[in-house]
């Protein structure tokens, strides 16, 4: 699925010297290698503020912390996402209600949304939160409306999007706050857990930086209750090496998707339409956006026994997700159930992730097309 010690050789002196420096001046928590990366993120980004945290998870929290979310509050998510993106709403204190997907992109309709707004739940809605899954942005035209229409904040779960846009706007300054995960196979990593919230709102980026150190404004004063949610110089040190490379990995990645599109296309394998019937699926880059491909995600009927063929000719595949979000066992409580959202249901069953990474050769990208080709026949 992914081999990163491909990325690794290439970049192996200047991480060891950006770690060397780390331990050499001993600042191993938050200090200059994390602002050195804090503004160099920013200026990526587009952004008026980023600030490092501890991982992706502790950054949706941040984000909507900082953002006033909190108990009394609903915040609506897609049920078609990484446990992460929903457990941060709940952990803020607030209520998570959920509104089905798009069929063709797997990211959150704005169409189900809305039903959600207008119906009994409308009310105490405060925010909502799109996940731009598998790195390709939520319908942002769509969700900037709802927001501005409804005064609901916009909290984006970027974790899968380092890079993508919408518009030609990036992900991360869309909407009020956003949350970046740089857990070791996102498209841009660190060594280790690592996450980083991105605002243009100066009063958000100020909260976050208390609430990752317990509430602390002046060192043992604690305003509020925070967490202990900062970045470690270390990964600060890495990420920054990686940063100036993302950018062209970005790219190297939308070429191996082309070169994906191009195979399955001349092996006759693509079907038309949102659901597969005898062949796949392919994956769909909407207009006007732009697409980071963190994972390239295929639809099949029989997609368990696909992957238990392809994992016998040594080829990886992944699920991403199996279980939907309103399934899960520590969310019954929700109150939804089997049939509440279709789509994402169906595509808990249907989607298959193949290889994809900077480095991924268009022979190796042969063997997985040929593989899967001679399943479906
Ligand atoms: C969509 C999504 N949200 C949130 C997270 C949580 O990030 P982390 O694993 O860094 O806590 C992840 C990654 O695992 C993710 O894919």
């Amino acid at each position: 699925m992914l081999d990163l010690r491909r990325q690794y050789a290439p970049l192996h002196q200047e991480l060891l010297d950006a770690v060397g420096h780390v331990l050499e001046t001993q600042q191993f928590i938050l200090g200059e290698p994390v602002a050195a990366f804090e503004s160099a993120a920013a200026g990526k980004l587009g952004v008026a503020h980023a600030l490092g945290c501890s991982s992706g998870t502790d950054a949706l929290w941040l984000a909507l912390a900082a953002a006033g979310i909190g108990p009394g509050m609903t915040v609506l998510t897609t049920p078609f996402s990484f446990f992460a993106s929903i457990s941060a709403i709940l952990r803020s204190g607030a209520t998570a209600v959920l509104a089905d997907i798009d069929p063709a992109t797997f990211n959150l309709d704005p169409a189900a949304v809305e039903m959600v707004i207008h119906g009994p739940q409308g009310a105490s809605l405060g925010a909502i939160l799109p996940v731009h899954l598998y790195g390709q942005c939520a319908d942002w035209t769509a969700f900037a409306r709802l927001g501005q229409e409804h005064g609901l904040k916009l909290i984006e779960d970027a974790a899968q999007a380092w890079g993508a846009e919408w518009q030609g706007k990036k992900a991360g300054g869309l909407g009020d706050a956003a949350a970046f995960s740089f857990y070791p196979t996102k498209n841009l990593s660190a060594a280790g857990d690592a996450g980083m919230v991105s605002t243009n709102s100066g009063e958000v980026a100020e909260r976050v930086k208390i609430l990752r150190q317990h509430g602390m404004r002046r060192r043992y004063y604690h305003d509020e209750i925070g967490w202990n949610a900062r970045l470690d110089g270390m990964q600060g040190a890495i990420l920054n090496v990686k940063l100036k490379y993302i950018a062209g990995w970005n790219e190297a990645r939308r070429l191996v998707a082309r070169r994906y599109h191009a195979l399955f296309h001349a092996a006759g394998l693509a079907e038309a339409g949102l659901y597969p019937a005898h062949g796949i699926i392919l994956p769909h880059e909407v207009p006007g956006s732009h697409h980071v491909w963190h994972q390239y995600v295929i639809r099949t009927r029989r997609r368990d026994a696909l992957r238990d063929f392809l994992t016998m000719r040594g080829i990886g595949s992944e699920i991403y997700y199996p279980v939907p979000l309103h399934l899960q066992e520590a969310l019954m409580g929700l109150g939804y159930k089997e049939g509440s959202f279709p789509e994402a249901e169906r595509a808990a069953h249907e989607v298959l992730a193949l290889p994809i990474f900077p480095e991924l050769g268009e022979d190796e990208q042969e063997i997985v097309v040929a593989a899967i080709a001679e399943f479906l026949s």
